[in-house]
């Protein structure tokens, strides 16, 4: 049987680091307030002036993971990117990503579910190559955070957890009997809480979609019930992680790792304890990185294979997310 099987990953950071000391200087927060609440204590974003999109991250993660995987740009039978911050309106980073690979005319597809577009993106890529229509698919996860931001003490509260940054996964479709790949997934979503965490503007329902006013009240700016959203994470992720153990007839203890979306340290503490999983099996990096989004699992990813604690043939990891939409999910995967 067909099985999707990651051949290589890659993620890339911008250089500029911005501390909770340097926000401290732009608003009224403070490096305590912020490591308590977030445990962030630094986080990456792309130079202040600008020229630099999600796909220009994005494009120089993969460029990483191709040569990891021995492909060439040529080789890649799809894109798929995910972001909530595309370069622009449309069309898609995808397809910028595309050009800025040289490639002629190889399909992209755009993923917008947020902190789960990695959980999407792979379930898409993995029925893609099941079905196949494609079998090998660069997945890329990229967000721009920094240039969309209220940076002042008004949008405080989201603009600390936010940082910069691309992950990619290089996935290819192989032939075996064994039990490898995309032992599992479960995705949702609930527009009902849509309102919870969103940027408004530019909108297609409002004429015109930015107006001066709109800039003024700062509707451009990204808001959230961060408490609300705290409180569903709690609960969704361990739901929705004992849902995909349960599909894959696995127990939380036959996992080898469990990589987390970099949101918030406490949420995944909270989620660590309600499924009593073993701290060193837990993955944090948002200590360095902040909140990245699509980009934060797979970075996550490569991270953690660099640190060889995953990736072994045979070894199995858990990705759980909750975020924007509102979509969580989860998945399983075995090397
Ligand atoms: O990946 C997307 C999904 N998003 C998440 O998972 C985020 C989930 N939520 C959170 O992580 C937390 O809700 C936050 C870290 C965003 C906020 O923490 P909180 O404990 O929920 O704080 P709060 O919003 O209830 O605010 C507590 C206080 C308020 O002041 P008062 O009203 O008590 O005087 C805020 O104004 O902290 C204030 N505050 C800040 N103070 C210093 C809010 N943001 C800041 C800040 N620095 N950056």
């Amino acid at each position: 049987m067909k099985q999707s099987i990651i051949r290589s990953t890659g993620r890339y950071l911008p250089e500029r680091v911005v501390t909770n000391d340097d926000l401290a200087q732009l608003m009224e927060t403070s490096d305590e307030w912020i490591q308590q609440r977030t445990g962030i204590r630094e986080r990456r974003w792309v130079p202040e002036e600008g020229g630099v999109g999600s796909a220009d991250l994005g494009l120089e993660a993969s460029k990483i993971a191709l040569e990891r995987a021995g492909w060439k740009p040529e080789d890649i039978d799809l894109i798929i990117f995910a972001t909530l911050s595309p370069d622009l309106f449309f069309p898609g980073s995808g397809c910028l990503l595309q050009e800025k690979l040289g490639l002629k005319d190889t399909p992209a597809l755009d993923i917008r579910q947020q902190c789960t577009g990695f959980l999407y993106g792979m379930l898409t890529a993995d029925a893609y190559i099941k079905s196949g229509h494609a079998n090998k698919i660069l997945f890329v996860g990229s967000e721009v955070h920094s240039t969309g931001l209220d940076i002042s003490t008004k949008g405080r509260d989201v603009t600390v957890i936010f940082g910069d940054g691309a992950g990619v996964v290089c996935l290819e479709g192989i032939e075996t009997d064994e039990s490898q790949g995309v032992l599992a997934c479960s995705v949702h979503s609930q527009g009902k809480y849509a309102n919870a965490l969103m940027t408004e503007a530019p909108a297609s329902r409002q004429n015109p979609r930015l107006s001066r006013e709109m800039l003024d009240e700062g509707r451009h700016y990204p808001i959230m019930d961060g408490k609300n959203v705290f409180k569903l994470a709690i609960t969704r992720l361990p739901q929705v992680t004992k849902a995909v153990l349960e599909k894959a007839g696995l127990g939380i203890e036959d996992i080898d790792l469990i990589i987390p979306h970099q949101a918030n340290f406490r949420i995944n503490q909270a989620f660590q304890q309600s499924m009593g999983i073993a701290e060193e099996k837990m993955f944090h990096n948002i200590q360095r990185y902040g909140n990245t989004t699509a980009g934060s699992i797979p970075i996550a990813l490569d991270e953690a294979i660099e640190q060889k604690l995953i990736g072994e043939k045979g070894s199995t990891v858990l990705f759980a997310g909750l975020g924007a939409g509102l979509t969580w999910g989860a998945m399983i995967y075995r090397f």
